[in-house]
């Protein structure tokens, strides 16, 4: 059953990859830096549709932190940084980063050198990191065919592919060496074959990583670069690197994880987004999903980006808007095995469609932190922490769907949580049976979006009547700190890891980590679903 090969992986992967372990327990907020917050606290105008520059920056990022960090996030994404296309496109302005011209210069609407290495001092100082996007793939020009000569450092023809635009996404030849845009902007695609390039990439990485104390890096576009190019970039980064690989089945994403540390976990995306949008919406079509992940990708789903919105897609809340169905969504990166990341505006309910208009300017919603959805977030990142705190095995610790009883519902277990999800709409009172939800007989249990206290049943298993659609998630009252920000007045926690048998802070010896992770892939090999 154990297939050495893949127990090999995990055990390099822990032995090598210490970055990837510093990232397993953050919590992402993504950004877009030009629509995220202003240098002087400004509320200009922005109108997404125009797509033009609005004016936020590295310095006006720096100001907000409070912000983000107040919603239990301890990490940033950021959009592209490198110097772009400037002036208008058929598409507008290259506020958003992705359009490289020169990737040795900034890109001086965000700010300087210098603002862009205080935001890094400046979230070091809290203890939370970055990640900053980076495009290899391509670089973006304003007319067909492109004036090569503005493209730095790579000016001459010769050093991209021969134009001709992707036209079959089933052909993987097509998609690696022919371009992405169209004739108004071209995005032209390097010959990531060559062997100037890959060694100028791989040390342009190198530099740029060290030059701004970056702690990760999302890489754009991954699955147009043949795949034999990132395991040298990665290692060239130095730091964590998740993959943004576009497509919508584990089989095809699997091979990803192979060669960078993580990707973001598209092939769970498309049907978490089909079961939460309507009522009625397919929740075996995601365990399904998880289930084939948990098994093809390199780690599992534990480094995977966990995400329910981007700047790439329409925003959940432009999909539906039922509020118990968007706060069963959006518990659900925080829930699952996953490193979570939100996009930013989704906590101040912003509900643009697609892009451009899922792009809007923060500063116009006031960074109200006195918001239902904001209330929800802190929630769910605080009861993912002390999950973390709780079991020190959490984090290695397969996600598992429990019977649940209905077909509206979810039960979604990582212990000591029990995440009970639904979506039957803000006007159904859902019921959760789960017989054996693996809680202690009788224990008292709290349901952290709410404070609500209940108890296991003489099993250890719970039966929960909910209202108004609305997801629970369940951790035992012992699991919580007196100190921690999830419904401390009823904590009872502090003992809690050694009276129940969890390993506790002893076990940072690679041995045992090791351990670990041989026992939750032999869990979760034997859950996969044929
Ligand atoms: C995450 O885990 C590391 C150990 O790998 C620990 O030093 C750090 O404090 C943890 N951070 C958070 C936010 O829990
Ligand atoms: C940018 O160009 C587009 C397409 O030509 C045009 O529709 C738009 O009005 C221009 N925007 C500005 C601000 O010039
Ligand atoms: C092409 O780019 C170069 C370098 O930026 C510039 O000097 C030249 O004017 C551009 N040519 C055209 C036709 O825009
Ligand atoms: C796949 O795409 C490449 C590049 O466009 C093309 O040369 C090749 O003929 C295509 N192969 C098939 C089987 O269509
Ligand atoms: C890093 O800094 C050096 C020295 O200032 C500079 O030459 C180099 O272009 C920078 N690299 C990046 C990617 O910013
Ligand atoms: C992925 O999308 C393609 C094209 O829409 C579809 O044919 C295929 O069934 C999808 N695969 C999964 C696993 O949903
Ligand atoms: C829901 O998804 C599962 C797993 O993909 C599939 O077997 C089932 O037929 C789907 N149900 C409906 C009603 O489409």
């Amino acid at each position: 059953m154990l297939r050495p090969t893949l127990l090999f992986s995990l055990l390099a992967a822990s032995a090598l990859a210490a970055t990837s372990d510093q990232w397993r327990n953050r919590s992402i907020y993504q950004l877009v830096t030009d629509r995220f917050a202003t240098p002087d606290g400004s509320s200009p105008s922005c109108d997404t549709s125009q797509r033009q520059y609005c004016g936020g920056t590295w310095k006006g990022v720096v100001n907000k932190l409070d912000y983000i960090q107040n919603m239990g996030f301890d990490a940033i994404w950021i959009s592209p940084i490198v110097a772009n296309v400037e002036g208008n496109t058929s598409y507008g302005e290259a506020y958003h980063g992705y359009w490289t011209q020169n990737i040795n210069a900034l890109n001086s609407h965000f700010g300087s050198a210098d603002d862009l290495k205080a935001l890094s001092d400046a979230l070091h100082k809290r203890d939370m990191y970055l990640m900053v996007d980076v495009v290899v793939n391509h670089m973006a020009g304003t007319a067909d065919p492109p004036n090569f000569s503005a493209f730095q450092p790579f000016s001459s023809q010769s050093n991209y592919h021969s134009e001709c635009f992707i036209s079959n996404y089933d052909n993987q030849t097509d998609v690696e060496q022919c371009w992405l845009g169209d004739k108004n902007v071209p995005l032209v695609d390097l010959d990531t074959e060559d062997s100037n390039i890959v060694s100028t990439m791989n040390s342009w990485v190198s530099t740029l990583v060290s030059n701004f104390s970056v702690d990760g890096v999302r890489i754009d576009t991954v699955k147009h670069v043949r795949k034999d190019f990132w395991p040298d970039f990665a290692k060239a980064s130095g730091v964590f690197t998740i993959g943004e690989v576009l497509h919508n089945e584990t089989g095809y994403v699997s091979a990803y994880t192979e060669v960078l540390d993580s990707v973001l976990d598209y092939p769970t995306w498309f049907p978490l987004v089909a079961a939460f949008q309507t009522t009625g919406g397919n929740l075996s079509a995601l365990s399904a999903t998880v289930q084939q992940a948990q098994s093809a990708y390199k780690n599992g789903e534990f480094m995977t980006g966990s995400f329910l919105e981007n700047h790439d897609q329409p925003r959940f809340q432009s999909l539906t808007q039922d509020d118990a169905l968007i706060r069963n969504a959006m518990t659900w990166p925080f829930v699952q095995d996953g490193v979570p990341i939100m996009y930013y505006g989704q906590e101040q309910s912003y509900g643009g469609g697609p892009d451009p208009a899922n792009r809007e300017a923060l500063w116009l919603s006031g960074y109200v932190e006195d918001k239902p959805l904001v209330k929800h977030v802190q929630a769910l990142n605080g009861a993912r922490k002390a999950a973390i705190s709780a079991n020190s095995n959490y984090l290695t610790t397969a996600v598992k769907f429990l019977s649940s009883g209905s077909e509206s519902t979810l039960a979604v277990s990582k212990p000591p949580m029990l995440a009970l999800l639904t979506n039957g709409g803000s006007s159904s009172s859902p019921s959760w049976s789960v017989p054996s939800a693996g809680f202690i007989a009788n224990e008292e249990l709290v349901d952290v979006l709410t404070c609500n206290k209940l108890n296991a049943d003489s099993n250890g298993g719970v039966s929960v009547q909910g209202s108004g659609g609305s997801p629970q998630v369940l951790m035992p009252v012992s699991s919580l700190s007196k100190s921690g920000n999830v419904c401390s007045d009823l904590a009872t926690g502090g003992q809690a890891s050694s009276a129940r048998g969890w390993f506790g802070g002893a076990a940072e010896s690679l041995p045992l980590i090791a351990a670990f992770l041989f026992a939750s892939w032999a869990a979760q090999s034997s859950l996969i679903i044929i």
